[in-house]
């Protein structure tokens, strides 16, 4: 298939606003894998990189700046730009026709916006008239996205009473820039040179440290703050007790959680294991004997969230709580892969209602 197909108008024109960035990046190449059909790709950034170009199918394609305009004709526009460029310019597409999948925290939490994660709660999309009635779909929190993918699967089994997530995250989630700054920090190192940390203001090789979200007045980094709200949110339930604790760790893309769980019914460890293979998007690693398991490096750059360490805890009645530790890349199930599958189901359900 062509990079876009202009003959086929029932595929939707897609516009990535915030292309030039980490997850605007992937959601090009998930496009591009997943072979997504689609009759226009605008790719969309600040004037800082308009008239760059971005390689897709081979093709050089250049990097518009993003305006009050840049949405005439778009079905479907996928933002990862930040919140703020999300608040002031998703209502704009809106109102120009198109469909918004909206990577940011902006809308997330509103009444009238379905919080997606395909293998989860997609019925919630049912109410979701596209590409007839534009609208805002939000993609979920990626360190919520990755525990979701391992968690919700034990969740339908016998219901979760609490939650205590640990997280490691990969510095990706705060942008290309802190990416480009952790890999110069290592060269940098690696000749004896001072490092610099213009952009993410500590050395980040060799530390691990507050997750980089503002901080409120209970002490919660609003990372956290997310990881509760969007759960309850996804899975309709409120009465899950959650807590997390969200650092940043020196990995490129992967995050890493350490979740402890406990039980409204037990669950012995071999049964959790059992559900957890067969679950969509998750693979199971858990080779005691060989001391392998979940590692952001194997997670890097695959779509299945990776879980393993499934063990008994000792210290909550017996089966009534297990230890997880999972591993999920964060530019692409956490975020660039999540929304696009979004777009997906959106076709799908288009398909099925012609
Ligand atoms: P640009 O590259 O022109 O600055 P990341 O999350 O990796 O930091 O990427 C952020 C993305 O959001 C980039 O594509 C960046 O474009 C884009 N962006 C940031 N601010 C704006 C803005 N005011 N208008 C449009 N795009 C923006």
């Amino acid at each position: 298939m062509p990079q876009s197909d202009h003959s086929n108008h029932s595929f939707p024109s897609i516009a990535i606003v915030g292309a030039t960035g980490a997850v605007g990046r992937e959601m090009l190449s998930v496009i591009e894998q997943r072979r997504f059909p689609c009759r226009e790709l605008r790719l969309l950034a600040s004037s800082r990189s308009a008239g760059t170009t971005i390689e897709y199918r081979g093709q050089p394609l250049t990097v518009g700046e993003l305006t009050d305009d840049s949405f005439d004709g778009i079905d479907l526009a996928l933002f990862s730009a930040g919140g703020s460029v999300s608040k002031q310019y998703a209502p704009i597409a809106v109102a120009r026709g198109a469909t918004v999948i909206d990577n940011s925290s902006a809308f997330r939490m509103n009444d009238d916006v379905p919080l997606i994660v395909p293998e989860i709660n997609d019925d919630v999309l049912e109410d979701f008239d596209f590409p007839d009635k534009a609208g805002i779909i939000a993609n979920p929190n990626c360190s919520t996205i990755i525990a979701l993918m391992a968690v919700t699967p034990l969740y339908d089994a016998v219901g979760i009473e609490r939650m205590v997530i640990s997280t490691y995250q990969a510095v990706s989630g705060a942008g290309a820039a802190w990416m480009a700054e952790l890999e110069q920090q290592a060269r940098d190192f690696a000749i004896g040179q001072p490092l610099t940390s213009e952009v993410t203001g500590r050395q980040c090789l060799f530390n691990v440290f507050n997750h980089n979200s503002p901080i409120g007045e209970d002490g919660y980094n609003t990372e956290e703050t997310k990881m509760v709200k969007e759960t309850h949110k996804i899975w309709g339930d409120d009465t899950v007790a959650i807590s997390a604790t969200c650092v940043r760790v020196p990995v490129l893309r992967a995050h890493c959680e350490s979740i402890n769980l406990t039980f409204r019914k037990a669950l012995y460890e071999d049964e959790a294991r059992e559900i957890l293979a067969s679950a969509p998007g998750v693979r199971v690693v858990d080779d005691r004997a060989g001391n392998k398991f979940p590692e952001p490096i194997d997670a890097s750059s695959i779509d299945e969230v990776l879980v393993g360490r499934i063990r008994a805890d000792y210290s909550q009645p017996d089966g009534m709580g297990l230890n997880l530790f999972v591993a999920g890349d964060q530019l692409r199930k956490g975020a660039a892969l999540n929304a696009v599958q979004i777009a997906e189901k959106l076709m799908e359900r288009q398909a099925a209602t012609v």
